[in-house]
């Protein structure tokens, strides 16, 4: 057995390196050992008394948008601080030794972007772009521009981060794509999401029906686990390496 620390067994390595197709999703756990906090991680200092929850929605931007978007600032210094780490690595490794290779993530912070994925679908959009709340198009505040939130160069509506709040629809492309590799490949990958927000967390699901092996990447259990081929417990810097590893030389 390669690793047994973490379940990584022989039958797994060998349907990965027999795989002609591997599809991804990612949550905020991969990101979690870069310094971005999960979205149900309890938050530190002057965002403690909130609830991600309730901040990340179409109606506390319309009751707050101020508040809203001084979070959102929040989360983009934490974004701009923080770096890929090996987890993102071993995805970029991992993409380059698949023939077809597909990676969802739900993570706003385009770290699998700057750790070097090319193929990423960002299912719930970018904290670093912003739109515009009344005509819902890409839109960067002029510069200068000091209200809080800034404002649509275009129409003057509030301008809000380009991101998916609860509630919202996802970008139909993305997830079309993302759902069409689920269904196409043979190895599935949930890694560091706690398999509770919908509709990414029916990829998995989707990629089983359709005859792919399934294996999850957390350090604790979730709704997934049990429908899980493989559940591998621990870290996704540790965990995702540790499997690329085990794949061998290419
Ligand atoms: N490695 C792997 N998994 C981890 C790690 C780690 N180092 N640290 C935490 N986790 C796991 C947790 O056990 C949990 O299951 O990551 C998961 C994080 O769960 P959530 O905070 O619910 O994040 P996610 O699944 O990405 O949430 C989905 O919901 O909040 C919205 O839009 C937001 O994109 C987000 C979506």
């Amino acid at each position: 057995m390669p690793n047994a620390g973490s379940g990584i067994t022989d039958a797994l390595v060998s349907a990965l390196r027999r795989a002609r197709s591997v599809a991804v999703l990612t949550g905020s756990g991969v990101s979690a050992e870069s310094g971005v906090p999960t979205f149900r991680d309890a938050q530190t200092g002057l965002w403690a008394r909130y609830e991600p929850q309730e901040l990340a929605t179409p109606e506390a931007f319309e009751r707050d948008p101020g508040l809203v978007w001084e979070w959102y600032e929040w989360r983009r210094d934490l974004v701009r601080a923080a770096k890929p780490n090996p987890g993102h690595r071993a995805l970029t490794e991992l993409e380059r030794r698949v023939p077809s290779f597909s990676l969802a993530t739900q993570n706003v912070d385009g770290l699998h972007r700057r750790a070097g994925s090319e193929s990423v679908l960002e299912l719930h959009g970018n904290i670093m772009r912003s739109k515009c709340s009344v005509e819902g198009m890409e839109a960067e505040p002029r510069e200068g521009d000091e209200s809080v939130p800034p404002l649509c160069p275009g129409c003057g509506g509030f301008l809000r981060p380009d991101v998916v709040w609860f509630g919202e629809a996802l970008p139909e492309d993305a997830f079309a794509a993302a759902s069409g590799a689920a269904r196409g490949c043979d190895v599935f990958l949930s890694a560091g999401t706690s398999s509770l927000v919908y509709p990414a967390a029916s990829l998995p699901y989707e990629a089983a029906r359709s005859g792919a092996l399934l294996v999850e990447i957390n350090p604790d259990d979730t709704p997934l686990t049990q429908h899980a081929d493989h559940a591998l417990r621990g870290r996704a810097g540790e965990v995702l390496p540790a499997l690329v590893a085990a794949l061998g030389e290419a």
